[in-house]
């Protein structure tokens, strides 16, 4: 059957895994899912830059809207990032034009999620998101398929892969925030600007798909409490250790009396609970639900090949024409943190997880 052509913007950590992958093991992926899948186009600002890999055979574009807008493709995979700017408005030109959107961009889902959501419906398409959240985690497709029978009453976790680096090297090694945060940038791990990892920014965009997913609303940004881990120092670690605790940025959404609450921040966990030995750029999601309890998943949370798992398992979908749905768009339910209950934290400590 004819090939599935993908149009790929941003050729950084995870477009050049991707594009590697998909030369690496086509075969492979053509059996899973019927049909050849090939890069047909790409896109990125540096043509001279050597990305480790073979960009000959594919239309090259400087810009990702004209990519988006006129190349010949069946899909278009956004690896561009940022919220506004050349990643909304590729997106938005592919999905006016019908096509399938493959993106791992939060940020874009975090303040454009909705709008785009409802574009992509009126224009028969789809938005599939899997990298966005936690890495190569699967758990976009579990809340929204696994645990459909499911009513969730918290959803909460590690969801910064840089972060979770940081205080694990911090911790084990003694080395300085500076230090691991410029290691996790070596590593692929940091937003291109690392402010959005350390200020709590990409962990509250991350939620903000979970919540969604698991609670059926809309994706709100506004009502997320966030605090960073900016001003954890090697002394508090060491405190917290001592009290037998960890220090972890934690995501958290649950259903509360007055409605859903979203916040970031940094915690001290219980050094012996399972989401205190999750260590490095592993991110771990929770879910508690009437009929499991508790689940917990845990992986790699950032890096190329990671991310270009859960990129290549909504190409996948695409090529098998599987069903994606998308997040919840009803305006319900969602309340701002209440401040008053962070009072011990401001005052010095950390609250708890539970
Ligand atoms: P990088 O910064 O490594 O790569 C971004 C790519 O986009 C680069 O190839 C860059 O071109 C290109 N680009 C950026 N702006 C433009 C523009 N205006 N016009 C043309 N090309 C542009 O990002 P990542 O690969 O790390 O991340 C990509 C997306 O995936 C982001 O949304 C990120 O949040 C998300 N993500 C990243 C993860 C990770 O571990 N890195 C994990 C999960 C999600 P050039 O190379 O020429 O500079
Ligand atoms: N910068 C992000 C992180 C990438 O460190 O978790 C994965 O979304």
């Amino acid at each position: 059957s004819s090939p599935l052509k993908l149009g790929v913007a941003g050729l950084g950590t995870v477009g050049a895994s991707l594009v590697r992958l998909l030369g690496e093991n086509g075969e492979a992926y053509e059996r899973r899912s019927g049909r050849p899948i090939a890069v047909a186009a790409v896109a990125a600002r540096d043509r001279a830059k050597d990305r480790g890999i073979d960009l000959g055979a594919f239309q090259w574009f400087d810009d990702p809207v004209e990519l988006a807008a006129k190349a010949e493709i069946d899909v278009f995979v956004e690896l561009v990032g940022g919220a506004e700017g050349a990643a909304l408005e590729s997106v938005k030109a592919a999905l006016n034009r019908g096509l399938p959107v493959v993106t791992a961009n939060k940020a874009l889902l975090a303040h454009h999620g909705v709008a785009l959501a409802k574009l992509a419906a009126r224009k028969n398409t789809v938005i599939a998101f899997e990298a966005a959240v936690a890495g190569g985690i699967p758990i976009i497709k579990t809340l929204r398929e696994a645990l459909r029978g499911n009513m969730v009453s918290r959803v909460y976790g590690i969801l910064n892969g840089t972060c979770n680096y940081m205080l694990t090297r911090m911790e084990r090694e003694k080395l300085s925030f500076e230090a691991c945060l410029a290691e996790a940038q070596r590593l692929g791990y940091a937003e291109a600007d690392p402010t959005f990892d350390i200020g709590g920014f990409d962990a509250a965009h991350k939620l903000t798909i979970l919540t969604s997913l698991a609670f059926g609303s809309e994706i709100d940004l506004e009502s997320v409490f966030i605090e960073g881990i900016e001003r954890i120092s090697a002394e508090d670690i060491e405190a917290a250790a001592e009290l037998g605790f960890r220090i972890k940025l934690l995501a958290v959404a649950q259903r509360t009396e007055s409605g859903i609450e979203q916040r970031v921040h940094p915690a001290m966990i219980p050094a012996s609970s399972a989401l205190a030995q999750v260590d490095g750029v592993t991110n771990a999601v929770a879910v508690d639900t009437d009929l499991l309890g508790s689940i917990l998943l845990a992986g790699p949370g950032a890096g190329g090949n990671a991310t270009a798992s859960a990129v290549l398992s909504d190409v996948l979908d695409v090529a098998t024409g599987a069903r994606i749905p998308t997040f919840g768009v009803a305006p319900t339910g969602l309340v701002p943190y209440r401040r008053a209950r962070m009072r011990a934290h401001e005052g010095g400590y950390y609250i708890r997880l539970t």
